[in-house]
């Protein structure tokens, strides 16, 4: 063997955008990967949030910069974010599709409205389309490209008052299986990661002691997800270690098909 295996996970020189990067699994995928060497584009829809990480990387001796991106602001926007990464570091090489939101139980199909499904499906599918669409035109020129969306449990579980949050996880999953033959000739992977109940302050919003005690009881590994959990996936697959495995879903949950009933 005369592989450093360190060598496998070493992000040294390669930027990354990681959206929703202010607070949660975002943040901890700014964490572990600035720890892997890359150059990491905390963006946000609230600045400060990706500025207090951005400003924690540096302080660690870490290269970070801090970008404002509402992730539903529409294609200018987006595109404006992966050139502003570019030109801040040279290129883009890793794309974390990260920012999402929906579901939570709350989806009753006769209390929300078409702009409600759309905001949803701009964060949780439209806008990851558009940010690889565009990253990828960095990451070819560059010769090393790895995207990584964070899609759900929610994608393959089906559940009350969430079909518009778990069928855009759905459709970001197979957007992944798709985009992997158009990104791969050019050199780009194309992954997913499925959190299961992860403790972030989106959970904390629909977490009661009930629901976490059901979600317990049908994971095998007795415990909720800590933010850490998910962003070691998400190393291995923005990393060399992973070089031959695209189009692909990882669910990251204790073993279980945690659900909210
Ligand atoms: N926490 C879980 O249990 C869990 C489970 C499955 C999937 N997920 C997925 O993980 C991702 C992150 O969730 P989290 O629990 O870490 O959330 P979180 O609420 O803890 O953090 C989300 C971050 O994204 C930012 N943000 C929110 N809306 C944004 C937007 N429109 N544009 C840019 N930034 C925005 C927030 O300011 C915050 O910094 C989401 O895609 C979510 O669907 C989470």
């Amino acid at each position: 063997m005369d592989k450093n295996i360190i060598d496998l996970f070493d992000l040294s020189g390669r930027t990354v955008v990681v959206t929703g990067g202010g607070d949660g699994i975002g943040r901890g995928c700014c964490e572990i990967l600035a720890a892997a060497g890359a150059n990491v584009v905390v963006s946000n829809r609230t600045l400060w949030k990706a500025e207090a990480v951005a400003d924690e990387i540096k302080a660690k001796g870490g290269n970070a910069a801090a970008l404002m991106c509402d992730v539903t602001a529409g294609e200018t926007a987006l595109r404006q974010l992966i050139d502003d990464a570019a030109e801040i570091f040279g290129t883009v090489n890793i794309l974390i599709n990260n920012a999402g939101g929906g579901g939570g139980g709350k989806e009753d199909p006769w209390h929300i409205d078409l702009d409600y499904v759309e905001r949803i499906y701009m964060m949780n599918l439209f806008a990851p389309w558009v940010l690889s669409k565009y990253a990828a035109i960095y990451m070819e020129r560059s010769g090393y490209g790895s995207i990584v969306n964070i899609t759900s449990m929610s994608s393959i579980n089906a559940d009350p008052c969430m079909s518009i949050y778990g069928s855009s996880k759905a459709a970001l999953n197979h957007l992944c299986a798709n985009m992997a033959y158009d990104l791969g000739p050019k050199g780009i992977r194309i992954n997913c990661v499925g959190p299961g109940a992860v403790r972030t302050k989106a959970l904390a919003s629909v977490l009661t002691p009930e629901i976490e005690a059901r979600m317990l009881s049908h994971t095998p590994i007795r415990r909720l997800g800590e933010v850490d959990d998910i962003a070691r996936a998400v190393l291995f697959l923005a990393s060399p270690a992973s070089s031959w495995i695209s189009g692909q879903t990882l669910m990251v949950n204790g073993g279980g098909v945690q659900t909210l009933d």
